[in-house]
């Protein structure tokens, strides 16, 4: 068992309506809020009129900023966060998915300080204070809403990277199920990957705290359990709360009990493609774990096979590997890189960009050779 230290300072307000209390919380951090959104989602469903009457309702001066994008970009934190400043707010309320929560993180740090958002992002800035976060999620997958991590791209840099810090936890989140009844039945699939792939990325991580895994296997079980079942039934309550909850709790700490942290090699991975090709950031995973999977197979057999005993019952590395395959393909989502329209022409294109960005995991180490294996396996 490794050490570890466990914290999480998010309050979780989760089911049917719970929004109803949304409006007293965030009255609680002051009276002057800045609310974040993305596309338009929001409004076209309905779930914004029902944030802004509970913001309504205690008399709340309202500050939007709309137009976050999926791979959200500095940019947009940057221009949101002069606002708040500029409004002097003293609550953010996000309402979306991970790339409005995450920008909203970042964007809190950049109004309690006069620092800029990619200072945080590559740490050459230390984070010292931030300003109250409260988020309404819309879209299950991240985790974002119970942890302390936020991602953001830059193009002029050339990066997508995560950062990750006490500050960044939001104070509460408010998980109504229904409000990702919406979710199409892509971004429903994606964020079914995503989570299993944060249980994966644990699992893999240093450490093999035998609890930790089996809390792990229950996760992806769960999620592989409901998932399909919720790709043919995107309106069923039970099966939005099922993937929820695995949503939440597949990234808020539990899962790195007894470990030293995750690998996060394949989010690396991932995040190359989802700049290059803004690919969403679920079917970039489900693109990139079956090749690091198969690039592992004599490295790290024996988790490989333990995996696929426990989630799938089967005893190779190669039926483990083949199992997970078959799943994605199920919720249809990408497999290989011609499944989002990417052929062999653009093959050294991410391999500069992975070498640029010095892709590895924190545990299984990725060198340039690994990177040709996994660009093949991809292809
Ligand atoms: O922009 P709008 O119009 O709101 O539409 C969004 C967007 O197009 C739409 N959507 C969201 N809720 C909806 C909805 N459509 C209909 N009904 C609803 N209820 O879905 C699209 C995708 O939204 P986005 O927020 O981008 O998706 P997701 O939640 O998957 O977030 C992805 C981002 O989170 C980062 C990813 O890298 C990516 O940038 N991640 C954040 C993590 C974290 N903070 O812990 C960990 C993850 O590994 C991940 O890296
Ligand atoms: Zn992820």
């Amino acid at each position: 068992m490794e050490n570890f230290v466990a914290y999480n300072p998010t309050r979780l307000h989760f089911g049917k309506n719970v929004t109803n209390s949304l409006g007293k919380t965030v009255k609680q951090y002051g009276n002057r809020v800045l609310l974040v959104y993305g596309k338009g989602s929001v409004k076209k469903f309905g779930y914004y009129d029902r944030v802004i009457e509970q913001l309504n309702k205690f008399k709340l001066a309202i500050t939007e900023y709309s137009g976050i994008k999926p791979n959200p970009v500095v940019e947009d934190v940057e221009k949101a966060a002069a606002l708040g400043r500029e409004k002097n707010v003293d609550v953010i309320v996000a309402l979306g998915g991970g790339s409005v929560i995450d920008s909203a993180k970042i964007i809190g740090l950049c109004i309690a300080s006069e620092k800029s958002a990619w200072d945080f992002m590559k740490w050459k800035a230390t984070p010292e204070a931030t300003i109250p976060l409260v988020t309404v999620l819309t879209l299950a997958a991240t985790g974002t809403e119970m942890n302390g991590a936020a991602v953001v791209q830059n193009h002029d840099t050339g990066e997508k990277i995560g950062f990750v810090n006490e500050l960044n936890f939001p104070k509460h989140s408010f998980l109504d199920p229904q409000f990702t009844a919406t979710v199409p039945v892509n971004y429903t699939a994606y964020g079914i990957v995503d989570l299993i792939t944060h249980a994966l990325e644990a699992y893999f991580g240093e450490g093999e705290p035998s609890l930790t895994d089996r809390i792990t296997f229950s996760i992806i079980k769960d999620a592989m359990y409901w998932g399909p079942r919720l790709i043919d039934d995107l309106e069923n309550y039970e099966l939005r709360a099922n993937i929820m909850l695995d949503a939440t709790l597949a990234l808020n700490g539990i899962t790195n009990y007894g470990k030293k942290g995750g690998d996060w090699g394949v989010h690396a991975i991932g995040h190359q493609l989802s700049f290059l090709y803004d690919t969403p950031h679920g079917a970039s995973l489900s693109i990139a774990y079956p090749a690091w999977l198969k690039l592992h197979k004599e490295r790290i057999p024996e988790r490989i096979q333990k995996l696929g005993r426990e989630v799938f019952g089967v005893d190779s590395v190669d039926e483990t590997i083949s199992s997970f395959l078959r799943f994605f393909v199920s919720v249809r989502s990408p497999v290989n890189l011609f499944d989002i329209g990417i052929d062999l022409t653009k093959k050294s294109e991410i391999l500069d960009q992975m070498v640029k960005n010095k892709v590895t995991g924190f545990h299984h180490n990725l060198n340039y050779e690994d990177y040709i294996t996994l660009v093949n396996s991809m292809l």
